[in-house]
C-alpha cells in the first residue's frame, strides 16, 4: 500500500512562487508515489477577519491553482476543509490534549501576534506589562488554537508524510507530539507524521529583502511573484530584485540574495541549484537576472495558460469528488477516535 501525503494551503492573499516552490512544486511530484489529498484550508483562513465573498472566490481561485500546477485529481485527492466537518470535530478533541505551552511556542503565532510569552521578563516594566496585556487581549484564540486544527488536518488522514515550507514544520511537530500524547493514552490509532522539506523551495525569501520569507501578506509587491502577476510584470519584477554586493554568481549564505534567485531558477527549470550556478561561472548578476526573467515570464505563462483553462463548474466538481474521498476516510477515523474517548454510540 502507498504512504499518505497530505498538505494545504490557506486561500488568503495572493499565491505566490514561494508557496509554489515550498508546497505545490513537491506535491505534484510526490502525488506520483504517495496516496495524496490536498486541501484548501479555508478553516484557518477565518482565524484572520475575512469578507465572505472574498473568501469563497479565493477558494475557488485556489483549487484552479491547484490543478494548473499539475495536481492531478485522478492520483489525489482536491477538497476544501470546511467541506469534511470531521476536521473540526477532530480538532476540538485534540484541543483537550493540547496545554498552552504547546501554542506559546510556535513561531508562526509569536510573529502574528506580537506575543512571545517565553520571553515575559524582557517586558519588565509595568507600562510594558500593561501594553502586553491589551494585545494579548486582542489576540483571537483561533489564531493561538490554529495548529491544532493542523495537527487534526493531518492525523484524520494517517498521513505519514506532510510536504511543507520550513515555516510549517514546527506545527507538524505539533501533530506528532498530539498523536503521541493521544496514542499513549487511549492506545494507538494516529500514524506519527513526518515533514518533508525541499532544499530548493523550503524558505524563498522576499525579492525586496532576502533575509525575510516572501509573504502574501507584505508591503510591497516587489516582495513577490504572485501566480497571477502578468508575465511581464513577473519579468520586471525579477530584474528589480535587490542583489548583493559582488560580482560572481555563487550559490553561499553569505549572498542571501544571490541564493535566493538562484533557488527559484532551480525550481522553475527543475535543474539542481549546483548546476544553475555552475552555467553561471564567469557570467555576472545581470546574465543571471536575464535568464531567470525569462524563466519566471515563461513559468507564468505556462500556469496562467492553465488556470484561465478551467471552468469554475468543472473546479468545483473536482472539489466535491476529493471531499467524498476524504470524507470516507476520516469518518472511519472518527468512529474509531470517538470509540476510545468513550463517547456513546
Ligand atoms: P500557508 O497557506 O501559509 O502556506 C502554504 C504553503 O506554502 C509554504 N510557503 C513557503 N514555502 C517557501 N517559501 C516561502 N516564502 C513560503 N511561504 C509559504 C508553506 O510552508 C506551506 O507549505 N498552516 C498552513 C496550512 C495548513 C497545512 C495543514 C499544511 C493547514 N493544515 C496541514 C500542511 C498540512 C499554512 O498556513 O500554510
Amino acid at each position: 500500500m502507498k504512504q499518505r501525503i497530505f498538505s494545504g494551503i490557506q486561500p488568503s492573499g495572493n499565491l505566490h512562487i514561494g508557496n509554489y516552490g515550498g508546497a505545490m512544486k513537491q506535491w505534484v511530484q510526490l502525488q506520483e508515489s504517495f496516496d495524496a489529498l490536498f486541501c484548501i484550508v479555508d478553516l484557518h483562513a477565518i482565524t484572520v477577519a475575512q469578507d465572505p465573498e472574498m473568501l469563497r472566490k479565493r477558494t475557488l481561485e485556489i483549487a484552479k491553482m491547484y490543478l494548473a500546477a499539475g495536481i492531478d485529481p485522478k492520483k489525489s485527492a482536491l477538497f476544501v476543509q470546511s467541506h469534511v466537518r470531521e476536521h473540526t470535530e477532530l480538532a476540538w478533541i485534540l484541543n483537550t490534549l493540547t496545554r498552552n505551552g504547546d501554542l506559546t511556542k510556535m513561531t508562526q503565532f509569536k510573529d502574528k501576534s506580537g506575543l512571545d510569552f517565553e520571553n515575559i521578563e524582557s517586558w519588565g516594566t509595568k507600562e510594558n506589562l500593561q501594553q502586553w496585556k491589551k494585545e494579548f487581549n486582542a489576540v483571537g484564540v483561533g489564531l493561538f488554537d490554529y495548529p491544532v486544527l493542523m495537527a487534526a488536518d493531518i492525523l484524520l488522514y494517517d498521513t505519514a508524510v506532510v510536504p511543507v515550507g520550513d515555516d510549517q514544520v514546527q506545527h507538524v511537530e505539533l501533530a506528532r507530539t498530539l498523536a503521541r500524547r493521544f496514542n499513549a493514552r487511549f492506545g494507538e490509532t494516529f500514524v506519527v507524521p513526518e515533514s518533508k522539506v525541499r532544499r530548493e523551495g523550503a524558505r524563498i525569501m522576499g525579492l525586496d529583502n532576502p533575509l525575510k520569507k516572501m509573504s502574501k501578506s507584505a508591503a510591497s509587491e516587489f516582495n513577490f511573484i504572485a501566480l497571477l502577476d502578468e508575465p511581464e510584470k513577473g519579468r520586471k519584477k525579477i530584474m528589480k530584485a535587490v542583489t548583493d554586493s559582488g560580482s560572481e554568481v555563487v550559490y553561499e549564505d553569505e549572498k542571501p540574495a544571490l541564493k535566493n534567485l538562484l533557488n527559484i531558477f532551480s525550481l522553475l527549470e527543475d535543474i539542481p541549484v549546483d548546476d544553475i550556478a555552475r552555467s553561471f561561472v564567469g557570467k555576472g548578476y545581470a546574465d543571471l537576472k536575464r535568464a531567470l526573467s525569462d524563466s519566471v515570464a515563461n513559468f507564468l505563462t505556462r500556469f496562467q495558460h492553465n488556470y484561465f483553462a478551467l471552468s469554475d463548474e468543472e473546479t468545483l466538481r473536482v472539489m466535491k469528488a476529493g471531499a467524498d474521498r476524504a470524507r470516507t476516510i476520516a469518518s472511519e477515523k472518527m468512529k474509531i477516535v470517538r470509540e476510545r474517548m468513550g463517547f456513546l454510540s
